[in-house]
């Protein structure tokens, strides 16, 4: 019965979701919520409301309030929801409220978009709704450009947008008005509301389009990642060996499962799949999930040759200790082995904080890896070298000089001109693209493969006008 139920519903998600999400921002600047007020409750009929004099601010009134006077803003607005909304002066004290106090309306001027505490995610507008939310890793925890942006249909806000670059979502959601078309939404950020609403420097355009591809997408927030992580303050951990997944601000302790996928693969029901099967068995009560589609430079054969590849990260979270999340990558990996073809999942690899990791990983490959590339690079600088020095008919000397002492003295530097851009090789020059594979930047690894720790550039004729024929 509760298997059928569940193909049922793993089917139905199948033809119904991608990967985009939709994403609400929680903080409002409604009256009647009473986190709003300094003093933890909504004024009351002997109280003076006040609002900072400086600042700007859009506030959803719903209901009809009784007070003993209020200080207005430079620039705000009201919003009165309903015919019966607003507000009256009481003429003698209210007796329910006591001498009255000064109720001050605490200041929204500094929540920030990017940050990823304050907004919660769902798959679907109704999980959203219901309050069935998604945990995401931080980058994602803020709208992807293929999102839809929904702020609290009876509320108002105040976000501050400020970025250097402008901000896309696919759809923006305001007081129950959906925005799907950018000029629709432009003249709504220029109305009285939409300019108390949003403030900051970057614009926010709706119109993007939203994830098509049914493998997943990749979030862009990554190039927003110092404006994100800057909001997050991570908690010390208690396991052996934090991991650092893709996407996320802090360490983590838990497991991280890398799916390779085929064409396939569909990432939705992937998801429901492991929450179904996994994650709503009770022993996993505890664990959070967060699956995301991420870009890795990994194999290093490929990275000479600058190329990317995509896979799917499932990250698990396990409260302090991590140790739930072994059994569960193990529930998960037994699972990839059994139907893994059957579901578009061509290979998994995983780590967990308490030290266990898929052999793949581990081994001693990486390094024989590393040798033979460099082994590679050695040759076809040596190549390299040779064959500009015979077509320059400057191969009178005996022995060659080191290629760094051929820079500096500046032989190559006449040969080369523009060309002289050498062969950037991230792998020695930029290790923080690489923080995945930390095994490959013990200093010891990096002494037994580069030939300078300072950084050979090879000048590289092969890449830009190598010529057999010469
Ligand atoms: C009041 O605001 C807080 C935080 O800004 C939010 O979490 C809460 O949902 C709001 N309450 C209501 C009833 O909307």
């Amino acid at each position: 019965m509760a298997l059928g139920h569940g193909v049922l519903l793993l089917l139905l998600y199948f033809s119904l979701f991608t990967d985009a999400l939709y994403k609400q921002w929680i903080p409002d600047t409604n009256f009647e919520n009473s986190t709003n007020w300094d003093k933890g409750s909504i004024p009351c009929g002997s109280d003076q409301v006040a609002f900072a004099a400086g600042r700007r601010v859009s506030v959803y009134v719903e209901e009809s309030h009784w007070i003993a006077g209020m200080s207005l803003p430079v620039d705000g607005e009201l919003i009165l929801a309903l015919s019966g909304s607003g507000f009256a002066l009481t003429e003698t004290e209210d007796p329910d409220c006591g001498s009255g106090v000064i109720a001050q309306f605490k200041d929204s001027e500094s929540l920030k978009w990017f940050d990823p505490s304050l907004w919660v995610a769902a798959s679907t507008s109704d999980d959203l709704h219901r309050g069935r939310y998604q945990f995401s890793v931080h980058e994602e925890s803020v709208p992807c450009q293929f999102d839809d942006v929904e702020f609290r249909e009876a509320s108002s806000f105040r976000v501050d947008i400020s970025s250097d670059r402008d901000v896309s979502v696919k759809t923006v959601s305001v007081l129950g008005n959906k925005f799907t078309q950018n000029s629709d939404f432009g003249q709504y950020l220029a109305s009285k509301s939409g300019k108390l609403q949003f403030h900051g420097s970057a614009s926010l355009n709706v119109g993007a389009s939203g994830c098509a591809d049914i493998t997943g997408c990749i979030c862009d927030n990554s190039r927003n990642r110092d404006k994100i992580c800057a909001n997050v303050k991570c908690e010390s951990l208690a396991c052996k060996y934090p991991l650092h997944p893709v996407g996320h601000c802090c360490g983590v302790c838990g497991a991280i499962v890398n799916l390779q996928f085929s064409s396939a693969f569909n990432f939705e029901s992937y998801r429901q799949r492991l929450l179904h099967l996994f994650l709503s068995q009770h022993k996993y009560a505890s664990v959070h999930m967060a699956m995301s589609k991420v870009s890795k430079q990994q194999k290093l054969l490929e990275w000479v040759f600058f190329r990317s590849s995509q896979e799917i990260q499932v990250l698990l979270l396990d409260g302090k200790s991590g140790n739930l999340a072994d059994s569960l990558t193990q529930d998960i990996v037994k699972d990839i082995h059994s139907h893994g073809s059957n579901i578009g999942i061509e290979q998994a690899e995983f780590q967990t904080s308490s030290g266990a990791s898929s052999n793949h990983r581990q081994g001693s490959e990486p390094g024989v890896v590393v040798g033979a590339v460099v082994g590679v690079l050695v040759i076809v600088a040596f190549l390299s070298v040779l064959v500009l020095l015979s077509r320059r008919r400057v191969l009178k000397m005996p022995f060659l000089p080191s290629l760094r002492s051929m820079k500096n003295s500046g032989d190559i530097g006449e040969l080369g001109g523009p060309l002289d851009h050498g062969f950037d090789n991230p792998m020695f020059d930029k290790p923080t693209m690489m923080p995945e594979e930390p095994e490959l930047y013990a200093a010891d690894k990096i002494k037994a493969v580069t030939l300078t720790p300072s950084g050979v550039h090879f000048v590289n004729p092969v890449y830009d006008e190598f010529d057999f024929n010469a």
